[in-house]
């Protein structure tokens, strides 16, 4: 789980550790991480911390080291670690263009390229891309351009990403919906708890569910 130390995110590995599955919470902050990992502890979930940060290709590659010395293998990867930001694509500053581009994106395929792979060779794997309701590519309100063009292009990274899965390899991205979180905001219709249960499905999905699909609510949209 990328991003798993508070909102949806931290709400996933709950789910997850609840479902005993053995959850590894990353986050780019330690103290923040350990932070999680204690709450949790404190519902007597055992989840294990690990530093990883999207935006740095050695963070993941770090990360992914510790794991494999540890020999820890990778089942389901969720990428759930995302900024947002409500300028146009006109208004944003080259920086923070990339600042977006990279931790929504590239965090993402980079995490992707680093531990599909291995799900490849073992056959099996989950792989749920966090995604909005803004990553459509009908029109969009305006502004929030480099967020939404973001999202479009991790779900179209999904679809490419889909095809390139061998046996029982289940990817997909999904819209978690307005959620109250930092990001969401306090006036947001839906729990953290609404907002996780489609990603904690798409994360356990059997061998015939959906495939390089955009979910919503456990459903298959068109994006
Ligand atoms: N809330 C909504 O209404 C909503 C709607 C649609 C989609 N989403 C998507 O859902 C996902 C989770 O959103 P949220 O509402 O839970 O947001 P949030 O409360 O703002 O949490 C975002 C998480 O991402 C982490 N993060 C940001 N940049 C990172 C980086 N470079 N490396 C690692 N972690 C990083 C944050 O860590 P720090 O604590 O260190 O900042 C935090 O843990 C995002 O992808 C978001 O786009 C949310």
């Amino acid at each position: 789980m990328t991003g798993g130390n508070r909102g949806i995110g931290l709400e996933v590995c709950r789910q997850l550790s609840r479902r005993k599955l053995r959850v590894i919470l990353t986050a780019r902050d330690e103290a923040h991480g350990r932070e999680a990992q204690a709450k949790l502890k404190s519902e007597q979930l055992e989840v294990r911390f690990e530093l990883l940060d999207v935006s740095s290709r050695e963070s993941i590659a770090r990360c992914a080291q510790r794991l494999t010395a540890d020999r820890i293998e990778v089942d389901i990867l969720i990428n759930n670690a995302g900024i947002y930001g409500t300028t146009t694509l006109l208004d944003t500053s080259p920086k923070d263009t990339d600042a977006m581009l990279t931790t929504n994106l590239l965090g993402a395929l980079w995490c992707c390229q680093t531990f599909m792979p291995g799900m490849n060779q073992r056959g099996y794997g989950r792989i749920v891309n966090v995604s909005s309701g803004l990553g459509s590519i009908t029109p969009s309100p305006r502004g929030s351009g480099p967020y939404a063009l973001s999202k479009a292009a991790l779900n179209l990274m999904t679809q490419l990403l889909a095809k390139e899965a061998r046996t029982d390899i289940k990817i997909n991205s999904v819209n978690p919906g307005w959620v109250k979180t930092r990001m969401g905001g306090t006036g947001a219709p839906r729990s953290v708890e609404e907002g996780a249960d489609t990603i904690v499905w798409a994360a356990t999905l059997p061998a015939d569910g959906p495939h390089g699909q955009f979910l919503e609510d456990r459903k298959i949209r068109s994006w």
